[in-house]
């Protein structure tokens, strides 16, 4: 078996986002633009990525590979190579020809169109190898083409170019089919074809003139209209940013109801890419979980709840209304019901925190820990001011300020709170 290749762009310059930060490294659901593509790819059985990097977003996608193959997401080899200038698609796959290997295929992919699917590009790998064509574009049909290549074809249908929307007449404006961006080359004919690659109007050198010249040197090259419109969104701006979030946070909530999450309104949950979620736990409306939290099986979350920053929470939870859980643990069956906070806590099992409460973890220089024993019972509009502790089975009333750890079994009270009097005496 040939290895299987993909070269990542990544070098553009992404003026019509107006951000400092690299479009290929705004998040979506908690990973960014181009990690998308990279699970796709690695989904889709590639073996090997050489990722086009321009001066700027080298650092940070030099430091995100080395995370996403440590964390063994991404199975493919990765490495980022620099394109010094921008100076068009064709030029960008010139920096990482050196990185190739002299024979075999290579796809070229957008690091700026995350929602390629990965059973998607691996079907339309194996026609490209099956076809043994010297190129082949994955294309597919949208109602507005605006922004994208035209596929262009001859009366018979056959395949005879892609028109970048910038050298494009009213005819070629109008056509549906556009151009993917997934570009499949025999290597050896992606060789000779990109220093052929004559300059655009505007000075750069597309990728997509590569169609016309394999044509004019007898090389076969073929569009597969084989992807939905959907898969193809490039993200160039900050609309199309919040329309591929959009259709990534359906695709999550949908996978999650496939393995037998239940939401009441799976138009209102934003679930992170990262986040495992329990068969038969149920979301209520407006739940927004960022980060790789665990939530276990038969939990309750919502509605209005927001959980951050990773951490876990045990089977059987409840986790209520306008409450705010950021890097803790909750243990089995415990509930956190109405108005409250935890930050960098970690609840025992069987623990119920009144309504209101909150476990203060920032002290104005660091974060502070805390934890709470199985068990336990916080009443109402409690403030345990951390690293303070609850043992287990420990209560605390209404209001109770908690500022020194409360011993196991003890029921605390007041401001600052203090052990109740006659409790535990004989
Ligand atoms: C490109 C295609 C277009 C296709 C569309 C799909 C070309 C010329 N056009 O257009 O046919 O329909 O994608 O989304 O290929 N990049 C570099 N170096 C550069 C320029 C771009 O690495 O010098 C990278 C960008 O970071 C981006 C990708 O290549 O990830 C595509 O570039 P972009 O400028 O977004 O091209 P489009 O105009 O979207
Ligand atoms: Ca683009």
């Amino acid at each position: 078996m040939t290895e299987r290749c993909a070269v990542v762009l990544a070098g553009g310059e992404s003026r019509r986002m107006k951000s400092r930060l690299s479009k290929v490294l705004h998040p979506i659901l908690g990973v960014t633009v181009i990690e998308h593509v990279l699970l796709s790819a690695s989904e889709a059985g590639i073996d090997r990525v050489v990722i086009v990097a321009n001066p700027s977003n080298r650092a940070p996608l030099t430091e995100l590979t080395q995370g996403l193959t440590r964390l063994g997401a991404v199975r493919s080899r990765l490495e980022v190579v620099v394109q010094p200038r921008a100076l068009g698609t064709a030029n960008a796959v010139e920096a990482a020809l050196p990185r190739l290997p002299e024979r075999g295929a290579a796809v070229v992919l957008c690091g700026d169109a995350p929602l390629i699917r990965p059973a998607t590009l691996s079907g339309f790998l194996e026609a490209h190898a099956a076809s043994g064509s010297a190129v082949g574009v994955l294309s597919g049909l949208v109602d507005d083409p605006a922004g994208y290549g035209r596929i262009v074809r001859d009366g018979e249908g056959r395949f005879s170019g892609i028109v970048e929307e910038a050298e494009a007449d009213d005819d070629a404006r109008a056509i549906r089919e556009i151009n993917s961006g997934c570009i499949a080359f025999e290597i050896g004919a992606l060789r000779t074809l990109l220093p052929a690659i004559p300059a655009s109007a505007k000075g750069e050198f597309y990728l997509t003139a590569a169609i016309e010249l394999a044509l004019e040197r007898g090389l076969d090259a073929r569009a597969y209209a084989k992807v939905e419109a959907e898969e193809i969104l490039g993200i160039n701006t900050r609309a199309q940013l919040a329309a591929a979030t959009a259709v990534l946070r359906r695709r999550v909530v949908a996978g999650h109801m496939e393995a037998g999450v239940s939401f009441v309104d799976p138009g209102s949950a934003f679930i992170d890419r990262r986040a495992r979620i329990g068969a038969d736990t149920v979301i209520e409306p407006w739940v927004v979980i960022e980060g790789p939290v665990e939530v276990g099986e038969g939990c309750r979350l919502g509605p209005f709840l927001r959980l951050r920053g990773g951490g876990t929470v045990a089977e059987g939870t409840r986790l209520g209304n306008f409450v705010e859980v950021v890097r803790s643990q909750v243990g089995a069956g415990s509930q956190v019901l109405h108005h409250a906070y935890l930050g960098d806590t970690t609840l025992g099992r069987g623990v119920n925190i009144g309504a209101g409460s909150v476990f203060a973890n920032w002290d104005g220089e660091r974060k502070q820990a805390g934890r709470v024993g199985d068990g336990a019972f916080v009443g109402s509009g409690t403030v345990v001011v951390q690293p303070a502790e609850l043992g287990a089975r420990a209560r605390t009333g209404a209001g109770a300020v908690v500022t020194r750890s409360i011993p196991a079994g003890e029921t605390w009270v007041g401001v600052p709170a203090r052990r109740l009097r006659g409790e535990g005496e004989a």
